[in-house]
């Protein structure tokens, strides 16, 4: 969602910040805006629409030399919630004397009572945004030292926030602060860059302070100096980002999310490297700090999270069950913290996220926290707030994912639940050598993701066959429930075709209704428990005349004989073959995309980190 940029150094702030916005345009926005303070002047650049908007609008407004002697300024790019994603409504919003700039991620949760407020004083706000009633809060508050105006004006301020601000008349400082919303700071070699995530800083350092709930710094050329909301100094430890600025660019792909998928490999290796006791056929997660006496008191697990990370863990309930002898059941982070959910110490709550800041599966961590249950985190991205409120849990080592429709977050989500799956079945059903049987299976998963991948052209031209569809509908059965979905969602989200994802045997009790001459089923028809019957569903579909794409075990001419068009998967483990079929039908959805002509990393109205409810 939205973006924050700041910059104080030796460079030029304008470029820097344009560069770190591009940096962040992935996580889906639609509007973008800068202030940069030159010699005692504040100057604002804004844009309805892409960061190349506003980079072209800035120069062509703004003098070449305010754009090379500019040393600091603060950047943003929205992601519309209160009002349209017009230029007045676009950040930086300037207090009532103009000479302060803010940025702002997060909601103001009583701002229209701040704002009638400060309209009965004399205040007159341009935008319908939430954050200019907090810049002309801050103006109110201002007695000359803007870190104590920040600081005032937060503590009359409920919701969510990271911000980042400058005054025209402390040129020298960029005051930043968090609560619910994510700020990094990196410590560069005579310049400090703010970001809301490390991709905008990571081609000036690695070295990096993440800021906690309620911190305010005061950031200049040299560094920070951090307090609470109550201006207590607190210290906070510099660390170092795992990924470097190569891992943030396309590296020659035509898009991110198709390097994404050909990371896959890699990507699934480094979740899997290390983790694997094929001695006591179980699973090393240290993260997990738990005891085996501890795991055996687990009664239920409960799978949390939105969108992909919630398909992931439908995978993962048939796991524990499977495996590990476990209730399990997901739930839909959104609905469980308002439903008053039923929770006990000895259930394990298992928060899926690959960004680590979604709003509601943080809002449910926080429910589950207060019921006591185990809690664990499950996300990619490192000193994620998820990933520090649960305290314990497994990082997926995915790396940077930059297109927003989730590829190989997924598979990775996927490979580390088999495995938490795996130990906690070692302390329960499974021998030690179906243990070790299945870590030799999840040992396979990079390669099997390597054989799929190989078919990438094939998928390509297979795509343009079904390309010019409204409608497509996804089935399958048992462990392939779940990627029926994902395969949905994923050409939903990067094609716009409508589609929806059914158990196949659901099809019958509503959605055949919609199949006509042509219409896509793609069929989930791997050589598992339960093939012959989805073999049976995809005869009902093309007695209707839908056009079948299956995706089959490698070898499966039974199966062949049932589709238009196949995807060959390599024969394995059950539950290790959702990780591969995920595969292909990423690489179907991508290239359907494709052949459509879309903007297939950023798409409409969607965003990488959605971090309101
Ligand atoms: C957004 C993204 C999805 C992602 C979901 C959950 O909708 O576009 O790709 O699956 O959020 O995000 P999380 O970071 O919690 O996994």
């Amino acid at each position: 969602m939205c973006g924050i940029v700041g910059y104080i150094g030796k460079s030029s702030a304008p470029e820097a910040l344009v560069r770190g916005l591009r940096r962040l345009e992935y996580r889906g926005y639609d509007s973008a805006g800068m202030a940069v303070l030159e010699n005692g002047s504040l100057i604002v650049s804004k844009a309805a629409g892409k960061v190349a908007s506003l980079d072209e609008k800035a120069r062509s407004e703004w003098p070449e030399d305010r754009f090379q002697n500019s040393r600091i300024g603060i950047a943003h790019t929205r992601w519309a919630t209160h009002g349209p994603p017009t230029e007045i409504n676009a950040h930086p919003h300037l207090d009532r004397s103009g000479g302060i700039a803010l940025v702002h991620n997060g909601i103001i949760e009583n701002y229209r009572a701040l704002r009638a407020r400060l309209e009965s004083q004399g205040h007159e706000f341009l935008s319908e945004t939430d954050t200019e009633v907090l810049a002309h809060l801050i103006g109110a508050c201002d007695q000359g030292n803007l870190f104590q105006a920040v600081c005032d004006a937060l503590h009359q301020v409920e919701g969510t926030f990271g911000i980042a601000a400058i005054s025209a008349d402390e040129p020298d400082r960029i005051i930043t602060a968090r609560r619910g919303s994510p700020i990094v700071i990196g410590i560069g070699d005579d310049e400090t860059i703010i970001g809301s995530d490390a991709a905008a800083i990571i081609s000036h350092t690695r070295q990096v302070i993440y800021l906690e709930d309620n911190d305010i710094a005061v950031v200049t050329a040299e560094g920070v100096e951090i307090r609470d909301l109550d201006r207590v100094p607190v210290t906070r430890e510099v660390a170092e980002l795992g990924f470097d600025a190569e891992a943030a660019e396309k590296g020659g792909y035509e898009h991110f999310m198709l390097k994404e998928i050909h990371e896959q490999p890699d990507s699934l290796r480094n979740a899997i490297r290390g983790r694997l006791d094929f001695n006591l056929g179980s699973s090393v997660l240290s993260g997990m700090g738990t005891s085996a006496r501890e795991l055996a008191e687990i009664q239920r697990a409960v799978l949390l999270g939105c969108g992909t990370s919630l398909h992931a863990g439908l995978v993962g309930e048939y796991a524990f069950e499977d495996l590990a002898d476990i209730h399990a059941e997901v739930q839909q982070a959104a609905e469980f913290r308002y439903r008053n959910p039923l929770i006990t110490r000895s259930d394990l709550v298992v928060a899926i996220s690959q960004s680590g800041e979604t709003a509601d599966t943080l809002a449910a961590v926080r429910e589950a926290n207060q019921k006591g249950a185990f809690v664990m985190g499950l996300c990619n991205v490192v000193g994620s707030t998820i990933a520090r409120e649960t305290g314990r849990g497994v990082y997926l080592h995915a790396g940077p994912e930059i297109s927003v429709a989730s590829t190989k977050a997924f598979t990775c989500q996927v490979a580390v639940l088999l495995m938490m799956a795996l130990k906690l079945g070692r302390g329960r059903r499974l021998s030690r050598d179906e243990g070790v049987r299945l870590a030799r299976e999840i040992e396979r998963i990079p390669e099997l993701v390597e054989r799929t991948i190989r078919q990438n052209e094939a998928i390509a031209a297979l795509a343009g066959r079904y390309a010019e569809h409204e409608n497509a509908f996804f089935i399958g059965r048992g462990y392939m429930y779940p990627v029926a979905l994902e395969g949905a969602l994923k050409l939903k989200e990067i094609s716009y075709i409508h589609a929806e994802g059914y158990h196949a045997a659901e099809l019958k009790h509503g959605p055949i209704a919609l199949l006509e001459q042509g219409t896509p089923v793609v069929a989930l028809a791997n050589d598992i428990p339960g093939k012959d019957k989805t073999l049976g569903n995809i005869e009902e579909c093309r007695a209707r005349g839908a056009r079948i794409l299956g995706v089959i075990t490698e070898g499966d001419e039974d199966a062949r004989g049932f589709v238009h068009d196949a995807i060959a998967v390599p024969a394995c483990h059950p539950l290790v073959a959702t990780i591969p079929s995920a595969v292909a039908l990423q690489l179907f959805s991508y290239h359907v995309a494709r052949h459509r002509g879309c903007e297939i990393d950023q798409p409409r109205n969607l965003a990488k980190s959605v971090t309101v409810e």
